[in-house]
């Protein structure tokens, strides 16, 4: 028998089963104090809204708007800026804006464009191994979102070497080295969207490209903050990264897992079904498992009294399984009815790419399975990378 890691509420992103201890963390209080990680944690859906939804409950420390660590580089300069790291109007106009914008994607064309680079990536390695997949599962939403933001077929392998390096930036467990390859990829970053967005020609028709879309909801919105605009572009490609390959990696997990699902899912074409089934993977295996928010003033949330400065840890992959939210939460049922997903946040920091993320996930799978169709009948073997909050399978063998 092998021996489990012991679990706490940030070793659990990263544990091969850590669903049976959330189930445990949901019985006690709504907010529960843990004194060695000097963090609140709230498990059930109604706290995890709660926090979600209070103004004096914000995404940064007060006294630490940027990482310590990072304080001075380039990638600070970006991070700065993200919508994802500020509250007020830093964040709710360029919130907005980005939103509509995303709200406008032709989500056809965007499958069609995951098909065609899911094939080209899964096809251009052999043997297709497992690093050939974990790679196909980090490349591919990037080449998909690279592309929507109009970079070239030839600078996409580029653009997905700088994200990988960049956010290294957005993790406490990345040692000096990384800082300093995140660092060096946000000024790569920062000159090429500089360039895309200075050099871009707008298109005269009605149905422009994204960026021309971004700019004018910008113009309209009065944001005119060009800078702010560059950095929350590039914020589109890191906030993709990781949880889209969290997302179609747990899919193939779980596929892996489950042969009546792979048969079933053969005899469907792309679209509905997929989307399905990686909406429900999303609930029951979240490729985000939390999020925090840091208390700016004292106040009482679920019951509990919170005091300024407090950290609280969301564990948005319990609130997915609460059964309040969703009944019957450990069977996996395609078909839900009234799906609660928190994976995607909640309350004015939801994620804004919902959409898109399931939407690239749901045509790359059967992308994959056409390029490799015995890839689910090997061996398929895997751990899940050192994350405190991502959950992202490498694998290792395929
Ligand atoms: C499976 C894929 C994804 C998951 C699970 C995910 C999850 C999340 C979550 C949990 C948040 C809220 C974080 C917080 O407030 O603490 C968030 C925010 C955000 N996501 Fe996603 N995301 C995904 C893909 C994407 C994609 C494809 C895009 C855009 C192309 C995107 C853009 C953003 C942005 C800009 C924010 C910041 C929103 C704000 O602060 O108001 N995400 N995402």
């Amino acid at each position: 028998m092998t021996t489990l890691p012991l679990l706490h509420p940030l070793s659990a992103a990263c544990h091969p089963q850590p669903y049976a201890y959330y189930a445990q963390l949901q019985e006690g209080d709504a907010l529960r104090w843990f004194p060695d990680l000097k963090l609140w944690v709230a498990s059930r859906a109604a706290a995890v809204e709660a926090v979600l939804a209070s103004p004096l409950c914000a995404v940064r420390p007060q006294a630490e708007k940027i990482p310590a660590a990072i304080a001075g580089s380039s990638a600070a300069q970006i991070f700065d800026q993200l919508i994802r790291m500020n509250e007020g109007d830093a964040h709710a106009i360029p919130k907005r804006v980005l939103q509509t914008t995303l709200r406008s994607l032709d989500m056809t064309r965007i499958a069609q464009r995951t098909a065609c680079f899911a094939d080209q990536l899964a096809t251009a390695t052999r043997p297709f191994d497992g690093a050939a997949l974990t790679h196909w599962t980090h490349a591919l939403p990037v080449y998909v979102v690279g592309d929507m933001l109009g970079f070239s077929a030839d600078e996409l392998p580029a653009l997905h070497h700088w994200i990988k390096d960049f956010v290294q930036c957005l993790s406490p467990l990345s040692n000096a080295a990384q800082l300093q390859d995140a660092s060096v990829a946000a000024e790569k970053l920062l000159q090429r969207f500089g360039d895309l967005v200075r050099q871009h020609v707008r298109p005269p028709d009605a149905d422009a490209d994204f960026i021309t879309r971004v700019q004018r909801e910008a113009q309209s919105a009065g944001w005119d903050h060009c800078k702010a605009l560059l950095c929350n572009l590039i914020g589109l490609l890191s906030q993709t990264y990781e949880a889209s390959a969290g997302l179609i990696g747990n899919a193939l997990v779980l596929l892996h897992q489950r042969p009546e699902l792979q048969a079933y899912l053969a005899t469907e074409a792309p679209g509905a079904a997929w989307l399905s089934l990686v909406e429900e993977v999303c609930r029951i295996d979240s490729p985000v498992q939390n999020t925090r928010r840091f208390v700016e003033q004292d106040c009482v949330i679920a019951g509990v009294q919170l005091r300024r400065g407090d950290a609280v840890l969301l564990l948005l992959a319990a609130a997915n399984r609460d059964p309040l939210a969703n009944p019957d939460p450990a069977n996996f049922a395609m078909q839900r009815s009234q799906r609660r997903l928190y994976s995607f946040g909640h309350g004015r920091h939801a994620c804004p790419g919902q959409t898109l993320a399931l939407g690239i996930a749901a045509a790359a799978l059967p992308g994959l399975l056409h390029a490799h169709p015995s890839l689910l009948h090997t061996a398929l073997q895997w751990h899940y990378r050192p994350s405190l909050n991502g959950r992202i399978p490498q694998f290792t063998q395929a």
